[in-house]
């Protein structure tokens, strides 16, 4: 056996051996389902339990039968197996490999730490528990093939291995990539590369990967020794990243269909750097740097989508880089007014008085800098300018002069097409007087040209060459950009290389010109800049500006703009503004995500609400109302006739998946922080966007538990989450906070809390993600076994809060809900919570429900504000608040929820618990898998907001409810018939609430139903029905007892009964809206019927009166 080892810091190993080239063999002579085994394999075996055939010609052999082991033989096996020692030692060590941890001498350990993944490494480094390093994490993935020529020898291979190794290392590490894994076979070898992992995910990941692609091509080629040939495949998507295998043998590694892509191009395309769509569409690279490759057949791939070959800037291209896209290709720019005045004000200045000034747009990706620039340039050539755009890539900081070349080649008039000699006549033609002739052939590399040399530059040494080609360069950019060539655009200036940036900036302080240049923040050439800005001698000259955040009614604006319409929903609208943040590109990305999915439903004019006298309808209409119109939309309204934009029902926006590009920005945000941060906040994340302290206690592990208070006050200075502070939050809130219990969080609630204040466990408080972005990129992180257990554990814990308020008595907001469907056996049990503890958290969960409250309700600060000024919100949400009475108005007896009670007690926080439980709870179960449960859910928060009388919310609510049926419906998931009814019946309420009689009557009768309630249609059924009821009634004699049932029996058969006379008030109710003869008879029969239902149902809540777990009635509907 021959042992390999290659690479430096990071080794790998290759085991050469016959062994191995003959197991090789056996594998490739194998077909599907077969077992071959190789001579020394077949010589280790033990030969009496296995039937084998020789395939014929080789010593392989294939197996035809084996003697099964018994169960006991097969236990016997594995029990010697579990007595090892060292096997013991391992589970002791959470199945961490002994040599590390044990090795005391640090020379050792460090020489086997360089066999270990630079990513398994950096979460052993911080301790991270071994269950949690797994990922689902959007990666670009790398398969190099190095294929050797046959008259290499065993010495050619090893050197070559070596010094590929060494060089695929050092082009991925400023890049964060590592080699993943690096096999070995006949005459070649392929290394698995991997970008992004854990800790490592840096923007712009593809075209780096693209890069180091033709890169490690390149620099194979010309160092390998008897090299054939290199083959790149590239990849982008999100695969498994982490252990796979035993925990014994557990390998630090990639599986996914995306890794599987990659290694089929990198065959299927030989000798050259391939790609898949995802990652030619995520480098958001100009066409011309790809050529798209003719499709086959990949082995194991069903549709790979379109095949592109990488090409990077061609000779041909060096010359042809003005901005890529023409304003007429973008659509309108919104809100940079600010901007663009700034650009008309300089450039008047320059032009009357010749005022020299560079105008710097900072923003960060997907800001908005090209287009902005774009439109600049469209507005200088429009007041008659000639204007030179340059559109720089990151490749090009690794070129040298390549800044210089394309600007004065576009300035100059350079073209692609052109041979050199037209080139060198240009040069010559424009640049005649500014340097002399002898010198032009020191631009020959710069442009490709080849001016003769002249003896005395030929025998110049390197220095003094260096020297004159600096001042040739800077008297020829001198001359260009002394504005006889017009105003320069330079997109991306971030992107200048070095040799162009050390001639360039002198000349640029100097020289009078024009110039408006875009940069992204955490740049070298962008600090220059604002240095520069900030210099009170330069100030005069450099403006830098930030490119702000678009305001909400412009991202409204331009959602409208985007996919056509007039409108588009308030949730929508507020889904947009929230994730978005502002930045454009983040906005337009999430409508792309949205109609890709197929999320959004588009239709002209408005809905006729009459006539579609149905569910839907009523849904549809409901969503109409809450529409927001675009502040342009009057002028639009031509172009697109009316067409307005709805969320797909049973859509939930809440729910749905980042797009790829915007998970891999959040990413790289997140992987700045340390992988144990990084851990908490994927726990929290889990929990949503508002979190408090006791329940991320409840589902972290014991280990991290320890930490937690640390950890998030790290994350809390880095910006990442927040302390919810005492000001901005409700006042019901601050009502909570007064309360003697809450006297914990009200310290800890306020500001960053000191790190003096000793903790008991770990500090009481609620704490809320700055970035949606974030909360949502780290949520996508789990593996989908592991998240869920972690969803059980929370769904375990808002359980025992999920009931009404104290000043609401307690109790299901479905009345006797619990017991009548009873809890599922899988719920996590949640023990150990002191009855004071269960108060700080509940206290904790009413802060939490009033900051998603708020969130939910309010676009993010000041946008109210900016879209009501600007007249983006619509006449139609004050009337759609008009269109939905609460449930208090006219149906209830109850008083206002958010009224003080009586005495000055605490007022209710129902509302709170919806939002910060209920809600919360149901989407768990959806994401468990527990549809029945999510149902449950769903309906107690339906039930909930009708008690607070938000009916819009508990319509919204059913729906999803809806949509959760009918996928149960479609998998054959019973529901339970109380649910069923329950469902009807709540939907009765909502539609009775919104005006809609008839909807009403029919899902209140269909709700009777199912529980068992015969109600007549007919007046003479009503007539019959009246005189049974009677006799019912005298019957039911006020001291009658029902036998007795043991307690669950009878709290069920309450739940029904309860259920049965909230139905019968409400069609009462409806049928007395009629005004007449036939409605009041309808509705004295419903009267009768409730109150012999009511009658009956006293028995048996007498006998529960005195029970301990005595659960409040809610009051019904108040009908006489
Ligand atoms: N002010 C704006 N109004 C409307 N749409 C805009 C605005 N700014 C940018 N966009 C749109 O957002 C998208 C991204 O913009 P752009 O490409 O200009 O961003 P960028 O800052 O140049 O991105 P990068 O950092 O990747 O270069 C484009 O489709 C553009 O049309
Ligand atoms: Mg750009």
């Amino acid at each position: 056996m021959t042992l390999l080892t290659a690479g430096d810091r990071e080794q790998h190993y290759f085991i050469c051996s016959q062994a191995l080239d003959e197991v090789m063999e056996a594998q490739s002579l194998a077909v599907k389902s077969e077992v071959v085994l190789s001579p020394t394999c077949w010589e280790l075996c033990e030969q009496e339990q296995i039937q084998t055939k020789l395939l014929g010609g080789k010593r392989s052999l294939k197996v035809l039968r084996m003697e099964h082991r018994s169960g006991s033989e097969r236990q016997d096996a594995a029990g010697r197996f579990d007595q090892h020692a060292k096997m013991r030692h391992l589970e002791r060590i959470r199945h961490r490999r002994p040599a590390l941890i044990m090795s005391s001498d640090p020379t050792v350990a460090a020489r086997l730490k360089k066999h270990i993944p630079a990513a398994a490494l950096r979460k052993m480094d911080e301790d991270v528990p071994l269950h949690l390093w797994s990922e689902l994490r959007p990666v670009t993935s790398l398969f190099v093939q190095l294929q050797f020529s046959a008259e290499a020898s065993l010495l050619d291979l090893r050197r070559g291995l070596s010094n590929a190794n060494r060089i695929i290392s050092a082009i991925l590490s400023p890049h964060k990539g590592e080699i993943n894994k690096s096999l070995l076979f006949d005459k070649g070898c392929t290394f698995l590369c991997v970008l992004g992992l854990s800790g490592a995910k840096l923007q712009h990941e593809s075209i780096h990967a693209l890069e180091s692609a033709l890169q490690i091509v390149s620099m194979c080629s010309a160092s390998l020794r008897k090299l054939e040939a290199v083959s790149v495949g590239v990849t982008s998507g999100t695969v498994f990243c982490g252990l796979c295998g035993h925990p014994e043998r557990a390998e630090h590694t990639v599986i996914g269909h995306k890794v599987n892509l990659a290694a089929r191009l990198m065959v299927h395309y030989p000798r050259l750097v391939s790609c898949d769509e995802a990652t030619y569409t995520a480098s958001r690279l100009p066409g011309y740097f790809f050529k798209e490759l003719p499709e086959t057949k990949l082995k194991g791939v069903t549709n790979p989508g379109h095949i592109y070959q990488y090409v990077g800037i061609t000779e041909k291209r060096i010359f042809d880089m003005g901005l890529t896209k023409e304003r007429s290709d973008y659509g309108p720019l919104l809100g940079r007014e600010v901007e663009i005045d700034l650009f008309e004000r300089s450039l008047k200045a320059y032009e009357a008085l010749g005022q020299p000034h560079i105008l710097a747009y900072v923003g960060i990706l997907g800001s908005g800098k090209s287009h902005l620039l774009t439109e600049l340039a469209f507005l200088g050539q429009a007041a008659r300018h000639r204007v030179v755009t340059v559109e720089l890539t990151e490749a090009n900081v690794r070129q040298p002069f390549s800044a210089i070349r394309m600007l004065v080649a576009r300035a100059l008039g350079l073209q692609a097409g052109e041979t050199c000699e037209d080139r060198q006549r240009t040069l010559q033609a424009k640049l005649q007087g500014a340097i002399e002739e002898s010198r032009y052939c020191l631009l020959n590399d710069i442009f490709l040209v080849k001016f003769a040399i002249p003896d005395k530059i030929r025998k110049m040494h390197d220095t003094p060459r260096k020297r004159e080609l600096h001042l040739t360069c800077t008297q020829v950019l001198q001359k260009t950009l002394g504005g006889e060539f017009g105003i320069f655009v330079i997109d991306n200036a971030h992107f200048i290389d070095p040799a162009s940036w050390i001639i360039m900036w002198p000349v640029l302080q100097s020289v009078t010109l024009f110039m408006v240049m875009s940069l992204a923040p955490g740049h070298e050439r962008t600090e220059s800049f604002f240095k520069a800005a900030a210099d009170s001698t330069m100030s005069q000259r450099i403006s830098c500006l930030h490119l702000e955040e678009l305001k909400p009614a412009a991202v409204v604006q331009k959602a409208c703009r985007d996919l056509g319409v007039v409108s588009i929903p308030r949730d929508l609208a507020r889904f947009l503004i929230q994730r978005s943040s502002g930045i454009p590109y983040y906005c337009e990305e999430l409508l792309r995500c949205l109609r890709c999915n197929n999320m959004l439903l588009f239709r002209t004019g408005r809905q006729d609400k009459e006539a579609e006298d149905d569910w839907e309808g009523l849904v549809a209409s409901a969503v109409e109302a809450s529409h927001l119109v675009s502040a342009t939309s009057s002028s639009s309204a031509g172009n697109n006739s009316g067409r307005v934009c709805t969320i797909r029902p049973d859509v939930s926006l809440e729910t749905t998946v980042l797009p790829a590009t915007l998970k891999e920005i959040a990413l790289a945000e997140l992987d700045r922080i340390t992988l144990m941060k990084q851990t908490v906040l994927k726990f929290a994340a889990i929990i949503g966007p508002v979190f408090t302290t006791q329940l991320l206690a409840h589902i972290l592990p014991t280990c991290i538990r320890q930490q937690m208070n640390y950890l998030l006050d790290v994350l809390v200075g880095d910006n990442i989450i927040k302390w919810l502070k005492n000001t901005g939050v409700p006042r019901d809130v601050q009502d909570a906070r007064e309360g003697p219990a809450t006297s914990q969080q009200a310290g800890s609630g306020a500001e960053r809390p000191s790190m003096s204040e000793e903790p008991t466990e770990w500090r009481a408080g609620v704490l809320a993600f700055c970035a949606p972005l974030l909360r949502e990129a780290a949520y996508e992180l789990w593996p989908e076994r592991q998240r869920a257990n972690a969803q059980r554990k929370c769904a375990a814990f808002l359980e025992k809060h999920a009931h009404k308020c104290r000043s609401c008595h307690g109790g299901d907001f479905v009345a006797f809900h619990r017991f009548a469907v009873p809890s599922p056996q899988d719920g996590e049990d949640c023990q150990g919570s002191a009855d004071e503890d269960d108060w700080h958290s509940w206290e904790a969960l009413v802060l939490a429900g009033e900051q998603l409250k708020k969130d939910r309700t309010h676009t993010p600060e000041g946008s109210a504000n900016a879209l009501q000024q600007q007249q983006a919100f619509s006449e139609e949400e004050l009337r759609a608040s008009e269109r939905f009475p609460p449930e208090g108005e006219g149906t209830t007896a109850q008083p206002s929820r958010t009224e003080e009670k009586e005495g000055g007690e605490c007022s209710c926080k129902c509302e709170a618990i919806i939002e910060s439980v209920l809600v919360p709870l149901a989407r768990h179960y959806v994401a468990i898998g527990n549809a029945p449960r999510a149902f449950y859910y769903l309906l107690e928060c339906a039930a909930a907001y009708l008690h607070v009388s938000n009916s819009y919310m508990a319509l919204m609510k059913l729906n999803e409810a809806e949509a959760l049926r009918n996928s149960m419906e479609k998998t054959a998931t019973a529901l339970d018939c109380f649910e069923e009814a329950t469902f009807f019946s709540l939907k009765g309420e909502v539609c009775c609430n919104l005006g809609r009689v008839k909807l009403a009557k029919k899902m209140t009768r269909r709700a009777l139903s199912l529980l068992k309630k015969r109600f007549p249609q007919t007046r003479a059924g009503a007539f019959v029905k009246s005189l049974w009821e009677r006799f019912q009634g005298a019957l039911c004699a006020p001291n009658r007892r029902t036998p007795s049932l043991p307690p669950e029996a009878r709290r069920k058969k309450l739940a029904w009964k309860l259920q049965q006379t909230r139905c019968l008030s409400l069609l009462g109710h409806l049928y007395s809206l009629e005004g007449t003869s036939g409605g009041r008879r309808f509705s004295r029969l419903a009267a009768l019927m409730k109150a012999n239902t009511d009658r009956r149902m006293d028995s048996a809540r007498e006998e529960d009166s005195h029970s301990a777990n005595c659960l409040c009635i809610p009051p019904l509907l108040s009908v006489s």
